[in-house]
């Protein structure tokens, strides 16, 4: 099949359950230019060259063909994962300083013993129970819960969550459809009643600081400053969207891996020290963040042998990379135990993932109280339905058959 039409059939839901194929297809044929004039990349080592190389922008704004997807909402400028160096480098700055060393050094694993408990509630509540659903039952209440602790949301608001973050990915969605107008004009609305909330809660903490990062936004300036309200806003959304989308995919996809893989299951059962491994070979095998699509060349630049013109949009496949048998041994393989595993699950260089450590305790905890507790899980569909999204892959709902909850 001609190459323009690969990208299609990336983003074709029919091929949402496996699309690995399609990037075996993409590897073979280097760089991939589309009818579109974007250009797909999805070897291991040109993908790396171009997540370091200061050549390639976030910046949807650079691209001389406009995309149609909106970064900007009024009041709410793009957040830093679609800016460059400086102004990226500034405002991802300020934001770690209440998040990670040196200055909230402890933040993270100081939740270590409530997200346990979280995931400890929710699969209580399971008792009784012989069907289950993954997603709606456990992978989407973790990490939501656990993102607006981290934030300082108050507790009775996190349902509101849901609906604002899923117009948000639709926003974001690449896949042609009827009506991409109306799917925008939603995305902005959720952004901007999600910034709006946020902001006003950073408002309400103001010289009253208490736990979480928005109150530490407001009264723990580090030394590059503190955020303007609207930065503030756009970087809380950026946060809670960021930080549970991927989450429920990486334990969704993380679960029906072991269950499709019976002997790694027991293996995690019976040594849960392994755990960590494990979910960074998920990361490799079946990442949540497959691809990304914001990439422009600020200049022209080759490609493998391919020359890329300024302005052009690149779609950096990391599931691809991840794939790669020139830098994987056996890499269809799922391989708990893989040592040399550098994937590209939380990407690369300056943009690679700023949630990372969090996202790595909550996926261990979840995935080793999942593997303990549930007696005898099933698969009941195979594969499950899966998310619209090609960009942040993961089941809707992953049904299961349980003979139990153990203690
Ligand atoms: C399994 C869970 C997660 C996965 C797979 C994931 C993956 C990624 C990837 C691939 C990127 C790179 C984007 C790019 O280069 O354009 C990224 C960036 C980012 N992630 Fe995550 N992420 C996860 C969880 C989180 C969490 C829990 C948070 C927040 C607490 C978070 C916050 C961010 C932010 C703010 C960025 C932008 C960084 C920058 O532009 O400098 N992520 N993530």
């Amino acid at each position: 099949m001609a190459a323009d039409t690969l990208f299609r059939r990336i983003t074709d839901y029919a091929n949402r359950a496996n699309p690995y194929p399609l990037y075996a297809e993409l590897r073979e044929q280097g760089v991939a230019r589309q009818e579109d004039g974007s250009y797909l990349v999805g070897t291991y080592h040109d993908i790396a060259a171009l997540l370091h190389d200061p050549r390639i922008s976030s910046d949807r704004r650079n691209r001389t063909v406009p995309d149609g997807i909106a970064t900007e909402a009024p009041g709410m400028p793009v957040a830093f994962i679609g800016l460059d160096d400086p102004e990226h480098e500034r405002l991802r700055n300020i934001a770690m300083w209440s998040f990670g060393p040196p200055h909230a050094a402890t933040r993270i694993d100081a939740m270590h013993g409530e997200i346990t408990a979280i995931a400890e509630e929710l699969i209580d509540a399971l008792r009784g129970r012989d069907r289950i659903d993954v997603v709606d039952d456990f992978a989407y209440p973790l990490p939501v819960t656990v993102i607006c602790r981290l934030l300082g949301v108050p507790r009775e608001d996190e349902p509101r969550f849901r609906a604002w973050s899923e117009a948000l990915i639709a926003g974001v969605d690449p896949t042609p459809d009827s009506d991409p107008a109306e799917r925008q004009r939603a995305a902005v609305a959720a952004r901007i009643a999600m910034g709006h909330y946020l902001g006003e809660v950073a408002d309400n903490r103001r010289g009253k600081p208490c736990d979480g990062m928005l109150s530490a936004f407001v009264n723990d300036p580090g030394p590059d400053g503190s955020f303007t309200r609207p930065e503030l806003m756009s970087t809380a959304v950026l946060l809670l969207i960021a930080g549970h989308e991927t989450t429920v995919n990486l334990i969704t996809n993380g679960m029906l891996t072991l269950l499709r893989h019976p002997e790694a299951l027991e293996l995690l059962r019976r040594e849960p020290e392994l755990m960590p491994r494990a979910v960074e070979e998920l990361l490799r095998y079946e990442p949540p963040v497959q691809l990304l699509p914001q990439r422009t060349a600020l200049t022209d630049v080759e490609v493998a042998g391919v020359t890329v013109p300024k302005g052009a949009p690149l779609i950096l496949v990391l599931a691809s990379g991840s794939r790669d048998p020139k830098r994987f041994h056996d890499p269809d393989r799922f391989d708990p135990t893989r040592r040399d595993n550098q994937h590209f699950g939380f990407g690369s260089g300056v943009h690679s993932c700023f949630g990372a450590p969090l996202a790595r305790i909550e996926a261990q905890i979840a995935l080793t109280e999942l593997t303990r507790r549930l007696q005898a899980p099933r698969l009941v569909q195979d594969p499950p339905p899966y998310r619209r999204s090609p960009i942040l892959r993961g089941p809707r709902h992953l049904p299961l058959e349980i003979a139990g909850i153990k203690a």
